[in-house]
Parts: structure tokens; C-alpha cells; sequence
């Protein structure tokens, strides 16, 4: 059921379908079967955001050891204005906007040069994404503001052409490390077949940096990070009426220095066998085996950069920190 909430100020569309799955959309889960299949066992990332996942995860923007969040907020403190300057007037896109609280520092920028036209947030989580827009809504009172619950694929294939003069999409959070290389180059050509010549895409990435700083990030002291890993269990659970037990899995994440990323993994603690009914799947688990559920490049400015021009997004001008630990790329489409 594909649903639609619409009041005076707002629209949200739902791409995906709510409450229960059937059995047709059995098949849509392959990628679970697939990476429980592999060895070490791996599960998609895109699980651990439900409600509670985004939840968490706005909780570990905050903890002291994560920075990337803090530094791209500072980036975008010190350059926003100079952003809204190039691009003029602008329709934005926001892939994966969670509570939309970095936006905020753009849109502040965009509404103070009267370049805002409309803002789209699109995030997986439809409870974020409402909450984040009626929020929104009420700071931004002539905001037209169009959301979209999907995953990155189904919404970029849902943008249609805008009334507006220009378009920028933007992907902020390094959230394009949590993407295989492969899948990083299809979003790219994603991105550049959904734009427009002149059209803008800002890309927030996190950098190269030593191992201790990393892994800190990615084992907080409070543990937030560590039960984000696990509620990706409890996601399952729920959704394909699982019977994983949180206490028998151990979250760890370490830097693979030869691949430059971060690895996040669950780890069993005992031998067990887990079942998700709904996928008519059954699986083993020895005893401290992996499990991965996230990996989280961390890249470097001169790759990156050619592989944007690559796909015909020229980088305009690069913003980062002062340690260089974070960047945030504003390229316009040549094509
Ligand atoms: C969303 N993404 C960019 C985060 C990251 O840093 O890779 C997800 C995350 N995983 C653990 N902590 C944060």
C-alpha cells in the first residue's frame, strides 16, 4: 500500500509499503538471504534504520568521540552562505535526511539570500521524516516542503523534472562511505542522470585520518554505537519475525587499513541458530563468528574528486576543516 499525507503545508509520499510484508515481497528481502549466504556473513545496512535505528543514530551525531558529524556542522557554519551564493535559487534535495538538523544551517543560508524554492527530504524512516518535516514546516513558515519515504534508489527514480531553475541534491554525513565501491559508482551515475546540466550536488565525505581517532568513533564509551549495531537485530526481528537474541551477539568495529574503512560487525557469542520466519530462512551461527553490517570508507579529496568528474560532476570548490578531517564537495553537472 504506497500512501500519500498531504495537509495544507506539507506533502510526504511513502515509496514504500507499510506494516506487513506478503508474499511477493518475499523476494524484494533477497539481499538478506544473499549475505547471510556469503562468508563472512553479511547483512545490508540499510536495516538499521527504523524508528529506534534513526533514534540512535541522532544520538551517536552527539557523542563526544563521534566527530564527523560536529565537523561537517562546522563546515557548513563557516560556508553555507558562500554555498547559496553559487548556486543562486535552488530547489534542494536532501538524500537520507534523518532529523534534518545540519539542513537546518543550509536552509538558514538559502532563506537569507531568498534562494530557497522547495525542500525534499527523503530517508527510509517515515517517523524521523515526518516528525523532521512538521518541524521544519513550522521554522520555515514559506518552506514548500515535499518528502519522500524510500530508500536512495526509489526516490531518485521518482524525481521528476523541476519547476524550479535549478536543483541541488545533496548527501551529507559521509553517508556514501557506507557504500561498496561499485555501489558508490552506480549512485554516481544516479545522481548525474537525475540532474540537469548546471544542476548542483553537494557531497559531504569523511577523510583519511589515523586508525585511533577512527575506531574511537565507531566504539563510543557510552555504548550508543554498539546498540545501533544490535538494534539492527531487533529491525529483523520485527519485520520477518525473527527470533535473533540481542544478548547472544556482541557488537566490534575495526579500520581495515588496506581498504581504508571502517568495518562494523556483530560477532556471535555462542554457537545458535537463528530463524526469520517470514523468509523462510534459517541460519547458523559458530561461536564467534562475524557478521557484517556496516563498512564506512573513509576517502581520499584527490580520488574522490575524479571520480565525481568522471561522472561529468566537475567539483566547483571543496570546503573542509581546518584538520582536513572532513570535506564537503559542491559540484555542478556538465553533462
Ligand atoms: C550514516 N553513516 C555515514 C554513519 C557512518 O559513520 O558511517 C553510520 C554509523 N555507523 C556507526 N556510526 C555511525
Amino acid at each position: 500500500m504506497l500512501t500519500q499525507i498531504q495537509t495544507e503545508q506539507f506533502k510526504i509520499k511513502y515509496l514504500q509499503t507499510l506494516g506487513e510484508i506478503n508474499e511477493q515481497e518475499v523476494s524484494l528481502y533477497e539481499d538478506i538471504k544473499e549475505g547471510l549466504n556469503q562468508r563472512p556473513k553479511r547483512l545490508p545496512s540499510q536495516y538499521f534504520y527504523d524508528d529506534h535505528g534513526s533514534e540512535l543514530f541522532e544520538k551517536i551525531c552527539e557523542l563526544p568521540e563521534y566527530y564527523p558529524t560536529r565537523t561537517e556542522a562546522s563546515i557548513l557554519n563557516q560556508y553555507a552562505e558562500e554555498i547559496a551564493e553559487i548556486t543562486g535559487t535552488c530547489e534542494l534535495v536532501e538524500l537520507g535526511s534523518g532529523s534534518s538538523t545540519k539542513t537546518r544551517l543550509l536552509l538558514d543560508a538559502y532563506e537569507k539570500k531568498n534562494n530557497v524554492f522547495k525542500y525534499m527530504p527523503i530517508d527510509v524512516s517515515a517517523g524521523i521524516l515526518k516528525e523532521s518535516a512538521i518541524q521544519l514546516q513550522q521554522e520555515y513558515t514559506s518552506l514548500q516542503i515535499e518528502g519522500l519515504v524510500g530508500t536512495y534508489d526509489q526516490a531518485l527514480s521518482q524525481l521528476n523534472s523541476t519547476s524550479c531553475s535549478a536543483r541541488m541534491i545533496f548527501f551529507l554525513g559521509s553517508s556514501m562511505g557506507n557504500f561498496k565501491p561499485d555501489e558508490c559508482d552506480r549512485f554516481l551515475d544516479k545522481i548525474t542522470q537525475v540532474l540537469s546540466k548546471g544542476n548542483y550536488f553537494l557531497l559531504g565525505i569523511d577523510l583519511q585520518k589515523p586508525q585511533s581517532i577512527l575506531e574511537a568513533a565507531y566504539n563510543d564509551s557510552q555504548g550508543i554505537t554498539a546498540a545501533f549495531n544490535l538494534n539492527m537485530l531487533a529491525h529483523l526481528n520485527d519485520k520477518f519475525q525473527g527470533n535473533f537474541d540481542l544478548n547472544s551477539f556482541e557488537h566490534q568495529a575495526v579500520y581495515n587499513q588496506e581498504k581504508k574503512q571502517i568495518e562494523m560487525y556483530l560477532i556471535s557469542k555462542k554457537s545458535q541458530e537463528v530463524t526469520l520466519k517470514n523468509l523462510n530462512v534459517k541460519v547458523d551461527f559458530q561461536e564467534k563468528e562475524r557478521m557484517l553490517t556496516e563498512i564506512s570508507r573513509k576517502f581520499d579529496l584527490e580520488q574522490i574528486a575524479e571520480q565525481l568528474e568522471s561522472k561529468q560532476l566537475n567539483t566547483l570548490k571543496v570546503f573542509t576543516d581546518p584538520n582536513n578531517w572532513f570535506a564537503l564537495i559542491l559540484c555542478q553537472c556538465s553533462k
